[in-house]
């Protein structure tokens, strides 16, 4: 579904200039709480991906001032079309099984990341990256776009199921979720929850740093900006987090 880029922004992949890569990282620093930095999944399979597909990876830069706005990252991913096989380990399994397998097999493409300048939400910029999403999987010659997507109002009840989160409409039959339903605009659908689609694993003095908590009382917490519960194992000296995320599959016009 062609999604309109404002005529302010141009839209620029890393293969086309790859100066834009500092500039969309320090927007990823400006979007994300410290612990989302910390996957070590995430640590080890970015820079492959950058380097094996920089065209896949792509910015909307304000013509006007060079600035990036907003940034979006997709990999191919050998899915076999079952909603079986939109694995558990959502996000970990597509940027580590995608990077590795590269392009041979690749049944769909799958977004990882999608952020929008925080000055900038709420006028339908996270829309065009999908649309610009749709548009590299078409290149592809794949007729599918896959996410394991973060539901970004869940961050209000992390301590709550992701099941019923996910599943929960308006009476429109939109997912209630606003991450979801922008996906949902775009013809996505909810397949499945990931139960464990992206992790962080650290010392308690590590999270301490990274939350401004205490984290002193052991078991589930509730930290600002997790969608789901940071465990902490006080014997251990460790905290953990398991975030589940939402399999959506959108259909794409090949081309
Ligand atoms: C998720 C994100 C990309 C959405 O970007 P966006 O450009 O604001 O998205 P849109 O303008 O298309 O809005 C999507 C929905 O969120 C709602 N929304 C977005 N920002 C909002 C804000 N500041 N206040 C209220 N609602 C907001 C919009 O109203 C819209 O819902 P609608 O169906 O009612 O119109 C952005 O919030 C972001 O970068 N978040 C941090 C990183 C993240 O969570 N990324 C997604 C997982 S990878």
């Amino acid at each position: 579904m062609p999604v309109p880029v404002p005529d302010a922004l141009e839209v620029v992949s890393l293969a086309d200039d790859p100066a834009v890569e500092q500039p969309a990282e320090a927007l990823v620093v400006r979007c994300w709480p410290e612990f989302m930095r910390h996957s070590v999944v995430a640590g080890e399979w970015f820079d492959p991906l950058f380097a094996r597909f920089p065209e896949l990876q792509v910015a909307l830069r304000r013509r006007e001032d060079g600035a990036v706005v907003g940034w979006a990252n997709t990999v191919p991913v050998p899915w076999d079309g079952t909603d079986a096989g939109l694995p558990d380990a959502g996000w970990d399994w597509a940027i580590s099984v995608g990077v590795a397998r590269g392009r041979a097999g690749a049944g769909a493409l799958s977004a990882l990341q999608a952020v929008v300048d925080p000055d900038l939400r709420g006028r339908g910029l996270a829309g065009v990256l999908l649309g610009q999403m749709h548009l590299l999987a078409g290149r592809l010659g794949l007729g599918d776009l896959v996410a394991p997507v973060r539901p970004t109002a869940k961050a209000a009840d992390p301590l709550g199921p992701m099941e019923p989160y996910a599943r929960r409409t308006r009476p429109d039959g939109a997912p209630a979720d606003p991450w979801l339903r922008a996906h949902w605009r775009l013809g996505g659908r909810v397949v499945r929850v990931a139960p464990r689609s992206f992790g962080v694993r650290g010392s308690l003095a590590e999270w301490r740093r990274w939350t401004g908590l205490a984290l002193d009382r052991p078991g589930p917490h509730a930290v600002p900006g997790a969608i789901a519960p940071v465990v902490v194992d006080r014997d251990a000296g460790v905290a953990s987090y398991v975030e589940p995320n939402v399999w959506m599959h959108h259909p794409v016009r090949a081309g």
